[in-house]
């Protein structure tokens, strides 16, 4: 396959931390627009967080996760497994396909026992051999706290010191259990030091809305105050130039978009009442593969967070295979325009990146060896026909 040589063929990107919703959330998301919205950004696989309502707590609802989903998309999707109270249900978790423990939520910490409850969970995990991943948000600030609402209130409970403090204590656990331990949306460039002084295995990943929106950016530009409303919330814009410098120095292992859809009517409420999340699946390869076009990092620092890393994380061979399996992404690397949400698969169609000025688009996404995507603007005819003839779907 010959391409003029603006498009660029790229291995299947890998996004580990997303929420397809379904269930009796499907009004968000479902596993149908949840797979339509990742390879439209380009995303052949991902991991799936078990936080649906019901909860993925129980093994029977895991298996019945398994097989709707499997009824519902092809997308290779690794399905984490929630908190469980008892943590020895994390054997029969395990074997029954989850491949982590994912939403280890600050509330249902507390709710479970707190620090007691934490050390059992991952004295478990690790006789099981289950990976753990950590929300590091520490609950005990949340009892603490009794100020006003809003948004003193969201950054309060899960301000930076939250981070620290439940960061550190991973750290202490891990030491202490072994237990193998991925840190979902680190916030803080003091929390990658601390990971990276602990000289232990804990892997860990960045948001890009971290890396790229300060709190008080995103409200100045947002339709909607809640559109900014996030958990962990943003930080401050000197936090979040220090968090890109990293990502930019290659310091950051894996970026997850964290992908959060809700419905819009429950992001009009005001912000405290909102629910947090911003969806990411179809913004984050075009942000991130921008910031290499204007030259501010190399390909090769963006493809190992968005993919290689992603990959091996999720024990996934993704990306160019023999014969006619392959999973690959191609973009267009001269497609400037601005990011328009309306035009999202998600079923969430709103972004703080609204407006934003991005240098590429994914214009195709190969699954399974299928044309599984190709983007309605971006792509000239003769590319377009040459695609379509050439690969099946
Ligand atoms: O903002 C967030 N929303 N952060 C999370 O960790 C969970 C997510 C959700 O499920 O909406």
């Amino acid at each position: 396959l010959e391409l003029p040589n603006q498009y660029l063929v790229l291995p299947g990107l890998v996004d580990v931390h997303v929420h397809f919703r379904d269930f009796d959330l499907s009004y968000k998301e479902d596993a149908i627009s949840g797979t339509q919205a990742a390879l439209a950004g380009g995303y052949t696989a991902v991991g799936e967080m078990p936080n649906t309502r019901p909860p993925i707590k129980t093994v029977e609802l895991l298996r019945r996760k398994i097989e709707e989903f499997g009824k519902k998309t092809n997308l290779h999707i690794r399905h984490y497994f929630g908190a469980p109270q008892d943590p020895s249900l994390l054997k029969d978790a395990l074997n029954n396909g989850a491949y982590a423990v994912g939403e280890v939520f600050p509330e249902e910490v507390l709710e479970y026992g707190g620090d007691q409850y934490l050390e059992s969970l991952f004295r478990e995990a690790a006789r099981v051999g289950i990976p753990v991943i950590m929300h590091c948000e520490d609950p005990i600030i949340i009892n603490q706290y009794s100020g006003p609402r809003g948004f003193e209130y969201h950054n309060a409970i899960r301000g930076p010191r939250a981070e620290l403090a439940c960061v550190h204590n991973v750290i202490r656990l891990v030491y202490r259990y072994g237990t193998k331990v991925h840190i979902t949306h680190i916030t803080l460039p003091q929390s990658i030091s601390m990971i990276r002084l602990s000289g232990l295995d804990i892997t860990f990943d960045v948001t890009p809305h971290h890396m790229l929106l300060s709190q008080e950016e995103c409200l100045a530009r947002a339709e909607k105050p809640a559109y900014c409303k996030v958990n962990p919330p943003l930080r401050d814009e000197t936090t979040r130039r220090e968090l890109l410098a990293m990502f930019v120095r290659g310091e950051v292992p894996i970026v997850a978009s964290d992908h959060a859809p809700h419905a819009d009517w429950e992001k009009d409420k005001p912000y405290d009442e909102a629910p947090p999340g911003i969806v990411g699946l179809e913004t984050t390869a075009p942000l991130l593969l921008t910031l290499w076009r204007r030259g501010f990092v190399d390909l090769g620092t963006v493809m190992r967070a968005i993919q290689e890393r992603p990959a091996k994380f999720l024990g996934l061979n993704v990306g160019i295979k023999q014969g006619s399996c392959a999973d690959l992404t191609i973009i267009n690397t001269k497609a400037r325009h601005r990011i328009e949400p309306e035009k999202f698969r998600s079923k969430a169609k709103y972004s703080p990146f609204k407006g934003f000025e991005v240098d590429v688009a994914v214009v195709a996404t190969i699954l399974h060896g299928k044309l599984a995507y190709i983007s309605e603007g971006h792509i000239d005819d003769a590319t377009r026909k040459l695609l379509e003839s050439s690969l099946p779907h």
